[in-house]
Formats: C-alpha cells, sequence, structure tokens
C-alpha cells in the first residue's frame, strides 16, 4: 500500500477504481495521458453589455459527471453552474426566476451594489416568483461569482450547483495587452471538490469530520466537468480561477516549476504582474493568473493538500510537519498547447493600470473571533437541516437573522482585526472591497496584496474596510466564514450601513 492510500477512505478508493480520476491513483507526478482526455469546456458566455439586462432562472437538471448515471443537479440557466455573465459598468435590469421547489436567491459575491440588491439571505426568491432588482454596477473590472446564499442551505445548494462566475468588464483588456479571448486565451476555471458514489453520482456527505471542517471531496470537477484538459494556444494565457468548492483550500502550484504572474486579486488589477511560485485560494476567493506558453510545453496546475483536512487538520502545531511527510498534492488541472488556436499574446503585459489598495487610517476598530464548538460541537448539536452541526459563531454569537450585529457609517473607514483561534477560515465581507494590512504580524501576501472581499485567516489578520454602499437593517450586508458549512452552521454575522 502506498503511503497516500492511507490517506483516502473507502469511497475513494471505490471512486478511483470507477474514474481513475480520484487523488489516489494519479500519483504526484505530472499527468501523462492529456491527449486522450476530453477538452475544458466553459461555462456559456451571457454578454449583458447592449442589453443591459440579466436573465437568469435557477433550475433543476440531471448531469452526467461520469460514468452511467446521471446526478440530480442544480443551476442558472442549465442543469449545473450558471453561465458567465460579462457586465460592464452602468445600469443593469435584472431578473431571477426560481423554478425549483425551495427558496434560492442570487447573491453577487464581489459586486460593489448595496444590501437591498446584494442577494442575500434576506432576499430569498420563493419558488415561482421572480427577484428584479433594478441595479447599477460602477467598480473596477474583475472577476466575480454569483450564488445561492439562504441561511442553512447554501452549502447543500450551491454543491448541487447553484453558482455561477461574473466578469466586470471596461472593454480595455487589449490596451493592458492582457489575453481576453474567452476560452481560447481567457479561461475561466471553476475549482469544485466533489464526492461521488461508485456508481458516479455526485454525494453529500455528512460525516462528522465533513460538518466540523466543511465537505471536501476527493474527485476535482472544473466547470462541471471531470477529468478535462485545457488547451491553449502557444503564447501567454489568462487563467481566472475561481474557488467554488464548499471547503477545501487550494495551495496551487505548476509541476514543472513555471512561474505564474498573478495579475489580479478578488476586487481588480494589480498596478503589474507579481511573479509567484504558489497562490494559495481559499473557498470565496478569486485570481487572475497569466502563464507563458511560448515554448509550447504542456503544464500540470498542482495544489498541495488542503491545510484544514488530513492528518494536519486538527493538530496545529504538528500540520507543517506532516505536511513536509507527506506530499498531500494532487493534480487539479492540465494544460497543453493547441497550435491550431489562434495566438494573440506572447509577452507579459507590464503596466496593468491598477492600483494596490491603501485606505486612510479607521475611524474605529473591531474584533472578530472566528469560533467553533461552543459547546455544541462534540455533544448534542446536531440541528438545522440534515443535521448540520451547530457551534459554529462569530465572538461567540451564533448566526440570528433578526440581529443586526454592526452598524458602519457610509463612507468610513474600519479596521477589523480577525482571530481564528482553530482551523483557518476564509472571512468574506458582503458590498466592500479591503485591504489586507498584516497577516500574523507579517507584510500581506502576493495574493492578498490587492484589493480583496475574502481573505485567509489564520492566527491574526488585520484588514481596512471602506463602507461605500448602503446596506439597510432589512436588507443588510453578511460577514462570514466562507466554508459553506461554517456559514450554514452560524459563523456570520450581519452589517448595516447608513
Ligand atoms: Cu460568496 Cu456571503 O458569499
Ligand atoms: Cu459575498
Ligand atoms: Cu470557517
Amino acid at each position: 500500500m502506498k503511503r497516500r492510500d492511507l490517506l483516502v477512505g473507502a469511497t475513494a478508493l471505490a471512486v478511483a477504481g470507477a474514474t481513475g480520476y480520484a487523488w489516489s491513483q494519479r500519483g504526484n507526478g505530472p499527468v501523462t495521458d492529456v491527449a486522450s482526455r476530453p477538452r475544458l469546456g466553459m461555462p456559456p458566455l451571457l454578454d449583458t453589455r447592449d442589453s443591459g439586462r440579466l436573465e437568469l432562472t435557477a433550475m433543476g437538471g440531471r448531469t452526467r459527471f461520469f460514468g452511467r448515471n446521471v446526478s440530480p443537479t442544480i443551476g442558472f440557466n442549465q442543469p449545473y453552474l450558471g453561465p458567465t455573465i460579462r457586465m460592464a459598468n452602468g445600469p443593469l435590469d435584472v431578473a431571477v426566476a426560481n423554478s425549483l421547489q425551495f427558496p434560492v436567491s442570487a447573491h453577487w459575491h464581489g459586486l460593489m451594489v448595496p444590501g437591498e440588491h446584494d442577494g442575500g439571505p434576506h432576499l430569498a426568491i420563493s419558488p415561482g416568483e421572480v427577484w428584479r432588482p433594478d441595479m447599477n454596477i460602477d467598480q473596477l473590472p474583475g472577476t466575480a461569482f454569483y450564488h445561492t446564499h439562504v441561511h442553512e442551505r447554501t452549502a447543500t445548494d450551491v454543491y448541487a450547483g447553484l453558482g455561477g462566475i461574473i466578469h466586470v468588464s471596461d472593454g480595455r483588456d487589449d490596451e493592458r495587452g492582457l489575453p481576453s479571448n474567452y476560452g481560447i486565451d481567457d479561461l475561466t476555471i471553476v475549482l469544485q471538490d466533489r464526492q461521488f458514489d461508485g456508481e458516479g453520482r455526485m454525494v453529500y456527505g455528512f460525516s462528522m469530520m465533513d460538518q466540523m471542517h466543511g465537505l471536501t471531496g476527493d474527485v476535482m470537477v472544473i466547470n462541471g466537468q471531470i477529468g478535462a484538459v485545457a488547451a491553449v494556444p502557444r503564447g501567454v494565457s489568462r487563467l481566472r480561477l475561481i474557488n467554488a468548492s464548499n471547503a477545501r483550500i487550494y495551495p496551487l502550484f505548476a509541476d514543472d516549476g513555471r512561474p505564474l504572474h498573478l495579475v489580479a486579486t478578488d476586487g481588480g488589477f494589480l498596478p503589474a504582474p507579481l511573479e509567484v511560485e504558489t497562490v494559495t485560494l481559499s473557498p470565496g476567493e478569486r485570481v487572475e493568473l497569466l502563464v507563458d506558453f511560448s515554448d509550447g510545453k504542456p503544464l500540470t496546475l498542482m495544489s498541495g493538500g488542503d491545510p484544514n483536512q488530513g492528518l494536519g487538520g486538527m493538530m496545529g502545531r504538528f500540520r507543517g510537519l506532516f505536511d513536509r511527510m507527506i506530499d498531500r498534492s494532487f493534480p487539479v488541472l492540465p494544460l497543453l498547447v493547441d497550435e491550431k488556436l489562434p495566438v494573440r499574446i506572447t509577452s507579459l503585459p507590464d503596466d496593468l493600470g491598477g492600483e494596490l489598495p491603501n485606505l486612510p487610517s479607521a475611524v474605529r476598530t473591531r474584533h472578530f473571533s472566528l469560533d467553533m464548538g461552543m459547546g455544541g460541537m462534540m455533544g448534542g448539536g446536531m440541528t438545522g437541516r440534515g443535521g448540520m452541526m451547530g457551534g459554529f459563531g462569530i465572538n461567540g454569537r451564533s448566526f440570528d437573522m433578526r440581529r443586526i450585529d454592526i452598524e458602519a457609517e457610509r463612507g468610513s473607514v474600519e479596521r477589523w482585526i480577525i482571530g481564528s483561534p482553530m482551523l483557518l477560515h476564509p472571512f468574506h465581507i458582503h458590498g466592500v472591497s479591503f485591504q489586507v494590512v498584516r497577516q500574523r504580524g507579517q507584510q500581506p501576501s502576493a495574493e492578498n496584496s490587492g484589493w480583496k472581499d475574502t481573505v485567509l485567516v489564520g492566527g491574526e489578520t488585520e484588514i481596512l474596510v471602506r463602507f461605500d454602499h448602503p446596506a439597510s437593517r432589512e436588507a443588510p450586508y453578511m460577514y462570514h466564514c466562507h466554508i459553506l458549512e461554517h456559514e450554514d452552521g452560524g459563523m456570520m454575522g450581519q452589517l448595516a450601513v447608513t
């Protein structure tokens, strides 16, 4: 038995036999059978820039991930996930219909819109209803994420497929020298890990560990596909990576050590590309990377093990030790060069026109502690839907939709100091872009140097936030851990901006 096999359960082994794509059988090296694999498809592009209209319908469907069986799934306008929505600044008339039998919402994660347009838990759409916010987009270009956000059903419903990607575009990527040919040299890559039964049906697990750490799977599903390979032209390609997983944190790197050039974080472009070897992406975070394929060589995007999972997960100070002893890395996505694809960009841009956040000093400081296991975790805390674990909270309080936790003044800057005594938690705030000032006493890492709306918190993280848009007490913003099982379990608070 190889040492890796010790780390995966019986389900994983069964799936490995069925698909060949579960990690336990892949080994840690490069993927070798790329030529015979299906090509990675992009979500269909829904360009709203001419019409100024966006119509989405949450619907049910059936998806064949692999093998002969189909899984019941949900999506926007299609059976699993939703279209990539391209939008520009200006008015946008939105209609989101719900054809499902349960409430859904359309939260625009990364859009700087007021609370009444934000699509959070207070804006749930009942079965058969249509939500029609008249929105106005006014922000820096970037890659955002939309998904359902109904309290206590976010984890299961996002898992089943109810999410999609947004490109906010100012139409100036050519000037920046950035690849912008959708699906050719500008790839949208939605990272999700899922669990499957031996018959190829997607399942949502309910183990104690899944609830405590958040649900992770042992099969990578990218843009709804398993085992695909992405094709790129012989030049520079742009990878827009979105972590749409419920809980998995991906420390990403190239198998051949090729440099990755970070050009955008959650909230928009950096001033210039930043060369990195690895970039860590936690749930809710986005990055845009440029990768140079001019030498024609393929590459496999790899991930290290999830720092919250495995042997190290609960063992704080031993984690690093185990990670060095046991290589838990796995392939995420192979990319190969297709000489037939048109080459548009052959060198890295030097000026992206982005800005590093530099907010003025704060009017007040608030402290947040991301808490687990407030009595309920090991005891009788199995409450909520599907046995969802209770016992998650912020500052000792579990989420309550009737309670406004924070009132901030519109236009003001606040310093938030967020601490996490256990595990790593991706901390997200609605309706704002923030600046990461310090992480565990250090300067922010490359992936946290630009504008952010989600930051992975371990130890103490200090951010500066300016509240530019209003959010009433009836339609407040949320701030929460983006491990969806933690969010549904109560690690979320409500923020009004007036
Ligand atoms: Cu992406 Cu409140 O969520
Ligand atoms: Cu959000
Ligand atoms: Cu969490």
